[in-house]
Formats: C-alpha cells, structure tokens, sequence
C-alpha cells in the first residue's frame, strides 16, 4: 500500500498522522520526536491545542528534511474574517518555526454563518503564497456545496470524526466525488472501538492489536487516519500497519459496526 495520498495538485499526503489533541505543550516535542522516529510523516495539531511549538521544534530536531514531513494546524475558533486569518497564519508559523503544509477551518460554526467568508480568507492566503494547501473540518454537505459554490478549487482535505461506530460514509463518498480527501479524526473512537468484540475478535486472528486493527481498516478505506497515543509503545504500535492487510471479509465485518450517529463520541458540529 502507498503511504501517501496524492490528492489535486499534486501534493502527496502522507496517509498516517499523528494527532496530538490533549498531549500537553511540553510532552509535545518529545512525543512528536517519538512518532518521527517510529515513522510517522504526517502530524496534526491546531492553535487550539496549545501545541503547536513543540510540533516544531520536534520536526527541526528531527533531521528529516522539512519536505518530507506534512504538518496540519488549523484556524483558532472565532478567526474568521481576513485580518484574523492572516494573524493566526502569522501565529502559528511562529510557534512552528516553519511553513504549515495544510491549513483547515477547524470548525464551521454554523450559528456564526461566516464560514464562506473564511473559506475566502484562506483562498486569498494561498493565493498570496502565504499558505500551501487549505481545507476544512467538520462540516456537513450543504457546507461543503455552499463553499463550492465560491468557485475555485474544493479543499484539499476534509477532516471528520470517522471510525467504525462512525463511519460517516457520506460525507466520505461526497469528498471523493469531489475531489476532497478524507482525514479520520478520533480514528480509534477516542479509545472506545478499541473495546469492540469484533475488532478483537479480528486483532486475535491476526496476532495484531486492536488499533493496529482499526488504523489499518481506515487505510484500506482510502482515508487519511490521525491517532493519538501518549505512550511511545503505542505511538510504535499504531505506526506498524504497512506489513498486513484485512481481507475483504475482515472488512466487511468491521463496516458492520457502524452505527451512525449514536456512535459519535466527540461533539456534534452543528451544536458548536
Ligand atoms: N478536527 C477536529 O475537530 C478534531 C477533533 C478531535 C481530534 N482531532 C485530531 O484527531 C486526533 C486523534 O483523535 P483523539 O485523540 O480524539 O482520539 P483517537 O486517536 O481515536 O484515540 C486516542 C485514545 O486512544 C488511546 N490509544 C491510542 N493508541 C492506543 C493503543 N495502541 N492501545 C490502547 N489505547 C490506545 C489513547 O490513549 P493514550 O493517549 O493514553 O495513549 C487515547 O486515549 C487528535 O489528536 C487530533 O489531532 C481533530
């Protein structure tokens, strides 16, 4: 299997992120330094997480050459207009101490209405050269269809709570046919499918964990997955998913977990 997406443009994404939501500022350079080592190319933070420094400061000590490792971050919540943008932009290359490779509104907030006027903001930064690759985060269809409406290219990515209690397919099915790649956030269900018989049921036929499990099974789906783990044996342990497959019956049983949205576990984006 590829380790990259290659998505419009050109970009190659790596398929494997690490996510580091709630992994404290200073655990961060030396957990992301860990990930680096264990393989991963791909990490997302945002300015949300508090985190974005030891992000950077990870990726410089690593001695990987900066094109070789993807770096997602996202628009601080209420960062919405162009002189908000471009300050946050500012923000977070600063903390990194080096340019971010993907740029996502991390949430739409529909009750504020100002997403398309944003989506503008950031299509104006990339066109300036100040952003390489922008997309968007938890957004529903007509979101999505009202931002296409704008013109221009679709977002490079869109990031979602997937996982298989979740499986959101048609938000899935809809970036495909538009373009968009999709990125599970809270791939592992923030820890709870781990505890799913059936994926444990999977992980013994093949002497494998249960994340190693569900990390593969979003893979072979096509997705860009971003699990979070805090110890570096798990941060190893889900990193080694390249050497194994499901087969299409192994598959088809975890797609039959999904149990749409009573199966979501962080919170709702039309509530924010
Ligand atoms: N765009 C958005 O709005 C958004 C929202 C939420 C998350 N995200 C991104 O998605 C990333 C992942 O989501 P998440 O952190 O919510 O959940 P997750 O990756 O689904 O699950 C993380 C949980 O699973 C546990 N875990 C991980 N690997 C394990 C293993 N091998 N064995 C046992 N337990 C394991 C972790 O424990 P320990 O930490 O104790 O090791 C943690 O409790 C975030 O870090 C963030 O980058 C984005």
């Amino acid at each position: 299997m590829e380790t990259t997406i290659t998505v419009p443009g050109g970009h190659r994404i790596p398929r494997l992120g690490f996510g580091t939501y709630q992994i404290a500022p200073h655990d961060t350079e030396q957990l992301v330094s860990v990930a680096l080592r264990a393989g991963y190319r791909h990490i997302d933070t945002a300015r949300y997480y508090r985190n974005e420094a030891g992000v950077g400061a990870a990726v410089q000590a690593s001695g990987l050459a900066r094109d070789s490792i993807w770096i997602t971050s996202k628009l601080p919540i209420g960062a919405d207009d162009t002189d908000d943008v471009n300050r946050a932009i500012d923000a977070t290359v600063d903390a990194l101490g080096t340019h971010v490779d993907l740029y996502l509104i991390h949430w739409p907030m529909p009750r504020r209405n100002r997403y398309p006027r944003t989506w503008q903001a950031l299509r104006a930064a990339q066109a300036d050269g100040r952003l390489s690759g922008i997309g968007v985060s938890n957004f529903h269809q007509a979101q999505l269809d009202r931002i296409l409406a704008g013109g221009g290219p679709p977002p490079m990515v869109h990031q979602i709570e997937a996982h298989p209690h979740l499986a959101n397919n048609d938000l899935r099915q809809y970036g495909a046919q538009h373009g968009i790649a999709t990125a599970a956030w809270s791939p592992l269900g923030a820890g709870s499918v781990l505890r799913d018989p059936a994926i444990q049921s999977v992980a013994r036929e093949l002497g494998r964990t249960p994340a190693q499990i569900i990390i593969r099974w979003h893979l072979q789906r096509g997705d860009i997955v971003l699990p979070k783990a805090s110890s570096p044996q798990r941060i190893a342990d889900n990193a080694a998913v390249f050497d194994f497959s499901l087969d299409p019956h192994q598959m088809a049983r975890i797609d039959r977990l999904d149990r749409g949205e009573e199966g979501r576990t962080g919170p709702h984006p039309e509530r924010l």
